[in-house]
């Protein structure tokens, strides 16, 4: 009976491993096999230079493409548009988008296949004085007249496009900064893996990275703490949900142990996230950061539905639709809390968020914590294995002398 039971252990042992790499290998860090051909190319179907810059990502799956369009027109905007073919098009009708009027100036043809589609704004950086003491107090004293991004002028991209990295960096400034200026460094991703810079967010084919970056800039009041408000603009019968998972693994993000979400959903029914914008709550202070560099973030509840702002790359998407059939969500996130330094002490900060399409992506228990965990769980199990076969053996071989007797 007992070896019965040591084999019914090791027997459900076996199991919770091959569950757990299993999960691993489906939910896991970069084991998913989809794959998408991504190519970028800036300010589609136009020749010669412009002050305006339209970064188009196509990357075409086995029977799909996703389309990010990455602007600073009007204000910095990623539009995600999913189509269900591997041939659909972009296409800028460039003279109205450099018109007053660009509604409707950026379609994806055949319109008949595109199946999804949302943008996320960047539209203001608030800066702030954080004069308290208490930890747990909410942070802020004081706003300073928030930096619109709308207003800043912007570089040309075409300077840092890296086709083979698939990478780019859009920055700007305004008229009050001379020194300082804010970056957006947009990635793309082929397949599944993780960033090799901290918070090392995991990505899959389906979604790209922006890191903002603020350097330089002079803060107004000598304990300034600044924050990013970050809209996102889907159909109505979408809702924006935040969310926030906390994990027991900081192995990839040192002590960081929640990841912050921003998932749309179908509103009234539990059908799958649509998309998202996924971060991690730390901000670093300096362009190389050590672990001292990091400083947590906060980040509001998501706003109420708002009226989308016709601006930028959205109201050239959606056009006159954009007033009817959409809605935006706020959140602000803000880098720093009491008690941590404040800007001042190195003039700079970056913060890392993930956008994409689907369902986001999971952390799983990493393989250090998993062989953690198998031999915690193991050793127990093998040694009641052990234990149990070395008792019914003795068992048995003292029997064995008691049954002659009768013979
Ligand atoms: C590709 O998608 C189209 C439209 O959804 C569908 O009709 C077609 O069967 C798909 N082809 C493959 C190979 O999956
Ligand atoms: C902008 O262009 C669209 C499409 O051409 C047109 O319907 C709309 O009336 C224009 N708006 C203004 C303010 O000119
Ligand atoms: C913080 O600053 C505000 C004014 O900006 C002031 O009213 C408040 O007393 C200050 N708090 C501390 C703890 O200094
Ligand atoms: C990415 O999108 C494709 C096509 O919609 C889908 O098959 C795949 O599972 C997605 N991958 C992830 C990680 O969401
Ligand atoms: C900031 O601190 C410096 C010295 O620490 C001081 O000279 C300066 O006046 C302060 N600035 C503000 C805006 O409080
Ligand atoms: C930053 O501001 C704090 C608070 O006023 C001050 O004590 C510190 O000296 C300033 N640091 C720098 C580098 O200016
Ligand atoms: C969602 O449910 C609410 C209340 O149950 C209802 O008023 C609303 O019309 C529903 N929305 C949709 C899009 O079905
Ligand atoms: C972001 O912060 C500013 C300043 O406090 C506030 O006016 C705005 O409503 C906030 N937005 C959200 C979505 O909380």
């Amino acid at each position: 009976m007992k070896l019965l039971a040591g084999l019914v252990r090791l027997d459900v042992f076996l199991y919770f491993i091959s569950l757990i790499t299993a999960v691993q290998a489906f939910f896991g860090g970069g084991t998913d096999n989809y794959r998408r051909k991504v190519s970028l190319e800036l300010n589609p179907g136009r020749s010669g230079s412009s002050n305006v810059s339209v970064l188009h990502v196509r990357a075409v799956g086995n029977n799909d493409t996703l389309h990010f369009l990455w602007g600073s027109q009007g204000v910095p905007t990623l539009l995600l548009v999913h189509t269900d073919s591997p041939e659909t098009r972009v296409q800028i009708d460039w003279e109205r988008m450099l018109s007053n009027n660009i509604s409707g100036s950026l379609t994806v043809e055949p319109a008949s296949a595109v199946r999804y589609s949302t943008a996320f704004l960047f539209s203001k950086i608030w800066e702030y004085r954080d004069n308290s003491t208490d930890q747990s107090q909410a942070a802020a004293d004081s706003y300073f007249p928030p930096y619109s991004l709308e207003e800043f002028t912007w570089e040309d991209l075409n300077r840092t496009l890296n086709h083979s990295a698939l990478t780019a960096q859009l920055c700007g400034r305004n008229q009050s900064q001379h020194r300082g200026r804010v970056c957006f460094q947009i990635s793309a991703f082929e397949s599944w893996g993780r960033d090799p810079a901290w918070p090392r967010l995991l990505h899959s084919a389906n979604s790209s990275q922006l890191r903002f970056v603020i350097e330089g800039v002079m803060p107004r009041s000598n304990c300034s703490r600044f924050a990013l408000e970050l809209l996102s603009i889907d159909s109505r019968d979408h809702e924006a949900r935040e969310e926030t998972h906390r994990s027991i693994d900081d192995e990839y993000t040192p002590s960081i142990f929640q990841v912050s979400q921003l998932v749309s959903v179908h509103v009234n029914s539990s059908a799958p996230v649509l998309s998202y914008a996924q971060w991690k709550p730390v901000a670093y202070r300096t362009a190389s950061p050590v672990f001292e560099d990091s400083t947590p973030c906060r980040h509001s509840p998501a706003s109420p539905p708002l009226p989308p702002p016709r601006l930028g790359l959205a109201l050239a998407f959606f056009g006159g639709a954009l007033d009817q059939g959409y809605r935006a969500s706020a959140v602000n996130i803000s880098f720093g809390i009491p008690g941590e330094p404040f800007y001042n002490a190195t003039g700079y900060l970056s913060w890392s968020c993930l956008l994409g399409l689907g369902s986001p992506p999971e952390d799983s228990f990493s393989p250090l914590v998993l062989g953690i965990m198998v031999v915690g769980l193991g050793t127990p199990a093998l040694l009641l294995l052990v234990g149990g076969a070395y008792v019914c053996v003795r068992r048995l071989g003292r029997q064995q002398p008691g049954y002659a007797p009768i013979n």
